[in-house]
């Protein structure tokens, strides 16, 4: 089955980005860099974007572009080809495949409980401003304490998802990331500025900069990886997806490295943003996931002009979590159709109802599920550790043996190997190393740490 492609060069930048620039930067990276110590995680984080993200970025668009297929189609039709006799009664590239788009399924589910909770402050600041009701000051302690508003708040935020993927993939994302990028971009330069002029900036680019290795732990690597995949929307098939829908005479590993690139810049740029208020205001204490919560609040409560900046803030965020999401689900729902030829509208809406009991214990883990520990960790941040540390690792492990031995030596040339590119057989000779070795390599050593240590 031949694809569209995208109508242009920007508009795939632009998902593509859109769909890796979201609430991975802006809500993630600021408190697992809080959580782990500063400026350790985050040069650590710079390098393994680098050469361990951007192989695996690289490798799954090529996954894509050669198949024109879904991921677990194109996994699938990998081991068929496969010279191997025990590769093609087996299968084991398509259990990657399986296990990507399962990773998919329950990432969405973990995050659409974020993106309620986005949605909550959303609506405050918009009841503000048309109504002049103050806002609370503790605004999201009392979105803790209400647990079945997060349910509402969730479930309203996944029939939003739903109803644009069940319209058709083109049309949604590309209208929806032409719109909102940009604005955001510009929106944070702007806070960026004005959080850069507080009082703290000092002491939280030192913390932000300052690498103190004292501060790693034997989990620390596996985190960091963990971040590096959640980051770069790799390990889901959502890459994949993307890459099959590029066209012929798109160079895949530029791509890769723009979208690495501008990931990369957006997140530090987040880390400007909430640092400067965190240690202006005195923030203390590990918030975890409600670190941006609370410190925007603060600071867009002393900000001139700030609860209009807020809303429009939250909106944005609101737009690129609804994108990634609708990436999120999109991945499980074209395999549906590609494979189990669904249509679109059935697939996105069994799908949906998966997804919806996955994410209940999530959004009531600060009330229902209060008392229920496991390794001291609530159930929204047992969701987290072991999607985010555990399971993504070990499907990006599974992504980097797939392309590094499971896809021809010819398939990966002809992608990467051009004569109008300066220097692409070095390239790919480094490429392929990372890919091959290292990327398993420094997973595996993650796993022995956290593991062994
Ligand atoms: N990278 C996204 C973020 O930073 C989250 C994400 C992970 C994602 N995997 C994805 C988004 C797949 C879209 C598709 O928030």
């Amino acid at each position: 089955m031949r694809r569209g492609a995208w109508s242009n060069r920007y508009a795939f930048y632009l998902a593509t980005v859109g769909s890796a620039f979201s609430l991975g930067n802006l809500w993630r990276f600021p408190y697992v860099v809080d959580s782990n110590g500063g400026g350790a995680f985050v040069v650590t984080y710079i390098l393994l974007c680098f050469i361990i993200g951007m192989p695996i970025v690289v490798g799954e668009l090529m996954l894509g572009k050669l198949s024109r297929l879904s991921i677990i189609s194109a996994t699938d039709q990998i081991s068929q080809q496969s010279a191997h006799a025990w590769v093609r009664k087996w299968k084991p590239w398509k259990w990657v495949g399986v296990s990507a788009n399962l990773a998919s399924i329950f990432l969405l589910s973990f995050y659409s409980v974020i993106c309620g909770w986005v949605l909550f402050f959303l609506v405050q600041y918009l009841v503000h401003m048309f109504t002049g009701i103050p806002l609370a000051d503790d605004l999201f302690n009392i979105l803790m304490k209400n647990g079945w508003l997060q349910v509402g708040l969730m479930s309203v935020h996944l029939l939003i998802t739903t109803i644009v993927v069940s319209r058709g993939l083109k049309q949604g994302i590309e209208r929806l990331s032409t719109l909102i990028m940009p604005l955001f971009m510009a929106l944070m330069i702007y806070l960026v500025f004005k959080s850069l002029s507080l009082p703290g900036t000092v002491d939280a680019m030192r913390f932000l900069f300052y690498p103190n290795f004292s501060y790693f732990t034997s989990e620390t690597l596996l985190k960091v990886l963990g971040h590096v995949f959640f980051t770069l929307s790799v390990g889901m098939g959502a890459m994949v997806v993307f890459g099959s829908y590029l066209r012929d005479d798109t160079y895949v590993p530029r791509s890769g490295f723009k979208v690495t690139i501008l990931d990369i810049t957006i997140s530090i740029f987040s880390g400007f943003l909430i640092f400067p208020i965190v240690f202006s205001a005195n923030i203390n204490g590990d918030y975890g996931p409600s670190l941006i919560f609370n410190t925007l609040s603060v600071f867009f409560n002393k900000m001139g002009l700030g609860n209009f900046f807020g809303l429009i803030f939250f909106i944005c965020l609101y737009l690129a979590a609804l994108g990634a999401s609708i990436m999120l689900l999109e991945t499980s729902v074209a395999h549906l159709i590609d494979s189990k030829r669904f249509k679109r509208n059935r697939a996105s809406w069994s799908m949906i109802v998966f997804v919806f009991i996955a994410a209940l214990p999530a959004s009531l883990s600060s009330t229902v599920f209060k008392d229920m520990k496991f390794m001291d960790l609530s159930m929204l941040r047992l969701y987290d550790k072991v999607l985010v540390d555990y399971l993504l690792p070990v499907v990006c492990l599974g992504i980097s043996l797939l392309v590094g031995f499971g896809l021809t030596k010819k398939q990966k040339e002809n992608l990467f190997i051009r004569e109008d590119e300066m220097d692409s057989e070095n390239l790919y000779r480094n490429w392929h190393f990372l890919v091959r070795w290292l990327v398993p390599a420094v997973i595996i050593l993650g796993f022995f740490s956290s593991i062994f240590y």
